[in-house]
């Protein structure tokens, strides 16, 4: 809920990144790391960011792998953060140049994953501010909700729009949100480039961290 966000805010709740690494690549549900640490993971179509916002909440360039071409993310990625919680970066879903075959493999990586993962405590779901609400996004999301995953958005790119239409463009993904929500998820207004929203979304982290009872590394 914005409401939230602000709540956030007002706690000026700061969570310090001390560590962050690689931890291991994984193809199938299978494979992934013991469900032992909560964990955040970063979904959403190709190219929207997902890898470069990991990398700007941990300052660290290079630690996810990011190209100006869609469909890098291959694989799920998890990430160890302060060694005692993950960050995930999925592949994108709904790129259309890969097959019908991988676009299906992808998606249903990501449903097994996110209906499955027993750590997973937010996924957020990472949408371009600049673009009109995309089906795939809102099914998506509908997913979660039916799958009772709790999520959050976080509009990225936002240093490609100027102030009014970015507000603009927030309102109106809130207005369509709400035509099939009764209330709205979190969500946050974020940019890779200048790091905007960065400090909101590890507040978010932590308070989440905290609120399953777990030393998120904060401080007031
Ligand atoms: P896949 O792994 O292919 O699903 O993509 P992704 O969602 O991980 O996107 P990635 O982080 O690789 O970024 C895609 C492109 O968008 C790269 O060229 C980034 O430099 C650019 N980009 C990402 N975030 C921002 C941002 O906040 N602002 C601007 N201007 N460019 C961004
Ligand atoms: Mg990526």
């Amino acid at each position: 809920m914005p409401q939230k966000q602000g709540e956030v805010r007002e706690k000026r709740l700061i969570m310090e990144i001390y560590s962050a690494y690689f931890f291991r690549s994984s193809q199938h549900y299978s494979q992934l790391p013991p469900a032992d640490k909560p964990e955040f993971a970063f979904v959403g179509r190709s190219n929207v960011g997902k890898s470069s916002l990991i990398n700007k909440l941990v300052n660290q360039k290079g630690m996810a792998k990011t190209s100006s071409t869609p469909g890098k993310t291959q694989l799920i990625n998890h990430f160890v953060i302060n060694k005692s919680w993950y960050l995930v970066d999925l592949p994108g879903f709904g790129y259309a140049r890969v097959s019908k075959k991988t676009r299906a493999q992808f998606a249903g990586m990501i449903q097994d994953y996110v209906s499955k993962r027993s750590n997973l405590v937010t996924v957020f779901v990472l949408v371009d501010s600049r673009h009109e609400p995309q089906k795939i996004d809102l099914e998506f999301m509908e997913y979660l909700g039916i799958s009772e995953v709790p999520f959050a958005i976080v509009f990225t790119k936002t240093d490609k729009l100027g102030k009014v239409a970015l507000q603009t463009h927030v309102e109106r993904y809130k207005a369509i949100l709400l035509e099939s929500w009764e209330e709205l998820p979190p969500y946050f207004v974020t940019s890779a480039d200048t790091g905007d929203g960065c400090a909101e979304l590890r507040a978010y982290i932590g308070e989440n961290l905290s609120l399953i009872g777990h030393a998120p590394s904060q401080k007031e």
